[in-house]
């Protein structure tokens, strides 16, 4: 027997998806108090991450199959193209449990990127991802998009190993970084908790949370 045709979904993509819902606000106003310190700052940012994944998902490609109930058979769809998630390190790490913990199959690739305080332009230290972008969905995490520079980096980079369905979840952007990934990658869906007002001199997110990798690790 062939294998059916995957379904591909008749929701709209759109290219900036903030979020509003009263969850993630929540949370989010919890993530970015000054005084909550690393232990539940983690907890929530991983929270936040699986609760947006519900979203980013929407549009993802399934399969039609049949399950054998104890009933008899079911129709029933399934995610068969693999999924890999790629966290740019630190803070894109702080997501990546929470989004693992509703995609457990998911592959993991990690980005080592870091953005240089004077200049504010990113270097990679570390890349290692699976062969096959192209093989499925590729989901960048990294929790702040403000100017932009690594979230660009980030994409070419996966654009170059291979991936063909990009899209980006972070928890705070500015408006200067969104315009400047959303120019350089124009196919890339950006999913943001929050759009914030813009950068600071020193490329911080105003109002943001500040440092997410510092925060997260209690390194500030
Ligand atoms: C932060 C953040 C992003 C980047 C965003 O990482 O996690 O990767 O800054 O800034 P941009 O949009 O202006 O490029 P950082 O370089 O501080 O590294 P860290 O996570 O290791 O602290
Ligand atoms: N990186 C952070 O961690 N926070 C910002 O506000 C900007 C970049």
């Amino acid at each position: 027997m062939s294998t059916p045709a995957p379904v591909k979904t008749t929701e709209p993509i759109e290219r900036l998806v903030v979020f509003r819902h009263p969850l993630i606000s929540h949370k989010l106003a919890a993530l970015r108090d000054a005084r909550t310190g690393h232990r539940p700052f983690r907890a929530l940012m991983s929270q936040i991450a699986g609760l947006m994944v519900y979203e980013v998902t929407r549009s993802f490609e399934t399969t039609p199959v049949t399950v054998q109930t104890p009933m008899g058979p079911a129709p029933c769809a399934r995610i068969e193209r693999p999924v890999t998630v790629v966290p740019v390190l630190r803070a894109g790490l702080g997501m990546t449990d929470g989004v693992l913990e509703l995609m457990p199959e998911a592959r993991v690739g990690h980005l080592g990127l870091v953005r240089d305080e004077r200049t504010l332009l990113p270097t990679t230290y570390l890349k290692k991802l699976p062969k096959d972008l192209d093989a499925g969905p590729v989901i960048l995490i990294d929790p702040m998009l403000a100017t932009g520079g690594s979230a660009v980096e980030a994409a070419r980079i996966l654009r170059e190993a291979g991936a063909v369905d990009l899209r980006m979840i972070c928890l705070v952007a500015a408006p200067e970084g969104v315009r400047r990934l959303t120019e350089a990658d124009p196919g890339l869906t950006i999913y943001t908790a929050a759009l914030d007002e813009r950068t600071n001199e020193k490329g911080y997110i105003l109002p943001g949370l500040g440092d997410a990798g510092d925060r997260l690790y209690g390194t500030g």
